[in-house]
């Protein structure tokens, strides 16, 4: 068999449905319960043989993404390289279809693209369980962007459980026009709750059982994220941004995780169309995009059944 030259890996953005956070620990972290969905909007990973690692970046995307060894992908293929005995070598290249900053987890699913491409184009052999070990180290969300569908996350929101769920939901995503920093996020929640009791975080039974039943009216008032707040706080324009997607007729308009990205989630494909154009018109941000989730988390690329969304 001839070595592998190139190999590519898309891996999905994620919403979460539920965002509940807890007190931060002694390391910082806060404790979370966080129920994730995969959704049909990518970036694209290809990792080809180099010296030492080296990154690209281009796409619809670029944003600022570093392109030095703070970049996730580059952790995680350092981290691959060192748990895995191999060296170093591999030059990668994103096509970044996911907003940089976005609150939708892109650089945790460049990550566990990096994985998933390394661990092919150097045959480690890795398992599943060791390679999830490593995405916990690189990052809280990269363990569920190589798994994706749906799963519940505790801990730092890298302890995983799937989630029984039915059908799919159709989204519209309206993209700011600047990132937000996940950790400025966390400060400013713990800087919004001073003084007040923080209770632990418990998983929404109301949010599960809508999952079960696959109904996007009931998943709608169900949808909780604690993060959105302070999200709002550091950027009040997004007030106007939800607002507009439940007066382009969404059935519940969140911030997705961190933010600054917008959620607005439809009955249907077609109303999610409907959505999208109406709130495109209100011109309350930079461009919206239409997904659906779930989507199967990082893998090698399929042209037939890669996931599709549109802009
Ligand atoms: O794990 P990750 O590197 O993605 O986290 C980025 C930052 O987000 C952490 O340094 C921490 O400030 C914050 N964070 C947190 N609680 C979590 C996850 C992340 O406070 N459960």
């Amino acid at each position: 068999m001839s070595p592998l030259t190139s190999v590519a890996v898309t891996a999905p953005a994620k919403l979460n449905l539920q965002l509940s956070v807890g007190a931060a620990g002694d390391d910082g972290y806060h404790d979370v319960v966080s129920v994730y969905q995969t959704v049909s909007l990518v970036d694209e990973i290809t990792a080809s043989p180099g010296q030492g690692v080296s990154l690209t970046v281009d796409g619809a995307e670029t944003g600022d993404v570093p392109v030095d060894e703070s970049n996730l992908a580059v952790r995680a293929a350092v981290a691959l390289a060192e748990a895995t005995g191999r060296a170093a070598d591999v030059h990668l290249h994103i096509d970044k279809g996911i907003p940089v900053a976005g609150g939708m987890a892109g650089g945790s699913a460049d990550a566990a693209a990096a994985l998933v491409a390394c661990d092919a184009l150097w045959s480690t052999g890795l398992g599943r369980h060791d390679m999830q070990a490593i995405a916990a180290h690189v990052g809280s969300d990269v363990p569920f962007a190589l798994v994706g569908g749906v799963a519940v996350g505790t801990g730092r929101g890298d302890r995983l459980s799937p989630a029984l769920v039915r059908g799919d939901l159709h989204w519209v995503l309206a993209f700011d026009d600047d990132g937000l920093s996940t950790p400025v996020v966390y400060e400013e929640v713990d800087r919004l709750r001073e003084g007040t009791a923080v209770p632990e975080p418990r998983l929404s039974e109301k949010l599960m059982t809508a999952l079960r039943a696959g109904e996007a009216e009931s998943v709608g008032p169900a949808l909780v994220n604690d993060m959105q707040s302070a999200a709002l706080s550091l950027r009040p324009r997004l007030a106007r941004t939800l607002a507009a997607g439940e007066e382009s007729g969404a059935l519940t308009g969140i911030v997705s995780g961190s933010g600054p990205t917008c959620a607005f989630l439809a009955r249907s494909a077609e109303h999610a169309l409907d959505v999208a154009v109406q709130l495109s018109a209100a011109g309350v941000c930079r461009s919206v995009a239409r997904v659906h989730g779930p989507v199967a988390g990082a893998r090698l690329v399929d042209d037939a059944a890669r996931p599709r969304y549109v802009r």
